[in-house]
């Protein structure tokens, strides 16, 4: 068997790190989750009803506990929750569940979405993309771009960087990575408690 019989790996044969993964399902598992209180955030609530999305295909990514991504269901997406944390992801299926949603859940890692066979019309990152590292990034942002239909809206939520001890978090000037598959539409910013964010509007243009 050798050394590497306990470690995973992807189809390529490419190892696969879980300790991101542990680390988060530990977080769920002990109840250190801040950020999981349930509520859909007002700027989520408002773009939803602002008549801009169809209702086609939604992700909701790095869903959680899926409390968004059950509150897409309920607007009438078809909606696909991914997250590399299983113990989160327990309870968003036994929320989808229990009111017959039409919400499925994936545990998987946002930066490859190859195990994804549809294309959305809208994706919702909150407080995901912000801590992957850098070099993470680019495969996120590939990824979704792959999995996005023409025109869609992209909304993230995201840190501010340069924060003491806080994930990497995403500026203004990050955006420029996601050219040239999307554009920037509006950005908002706010404070997240005492840290700075801000919220994204993002298209994904039609060069495919
Ligand atoms: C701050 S929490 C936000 C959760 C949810 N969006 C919410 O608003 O309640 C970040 C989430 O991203 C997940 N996550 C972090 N890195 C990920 C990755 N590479 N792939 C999938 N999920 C990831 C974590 O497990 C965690 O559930």
């Amino acid at each position: 068997m050798g050394e590497q019989s306990d470690r995973l790996t992807k189809p390529s044969g490419a190892p696969v790190d879980v300790r991101p993964a542990d680390a988060w399902n530990q977080r769920y598992l002990s109840g250190d989750t801040p950020w999981d209180t349930g509520v859909v955030p007002p700027e989520v609530i408002a773009f939803v009803s602002s008549g801009t999305l169809r209702r086609g295909w939604a992700l909701d990514l790095g869903c959680g506990s899926g409390v968004s991504t059950c509150y897409l269901a309920r607007q009438g997406f078809r909606a696909v929750g991914v997250d590399l944390a299983h113990s989160a992801l327990v309870r968003a299926f036994q929320a989808a569940a229990a009111d017959h949603l039409p919400a499925y859940f994936c545990l998987g890692d946002v930066c490859d979405l190859s195990f994804l066979r549809v294309r959305a019309d809208f994706a919702l990152d909150v407080g995901c993309l912000h801590g992957a590292p850098a070099a993470r990034r680019t495969d996120y942002i590939r990824s979704l771009a792959d999995h996005l239909l023409p025109d869609a809206f992209y909304l993230l939520y995201a840190f501010l960087p340069d924060h003491e001890g806080g994930p990497g978090g995403i500026g203004p000037g990050d955006l420029a990575s996601f050219a040239p598959q999307f554009v920037l539409r509006w950005a908002q910013h706010g404070l997240d408690r005492t840290r700075p964010s801000a919220w994204y509007l993002l298209q994904r243009t039609q060069i495919l």
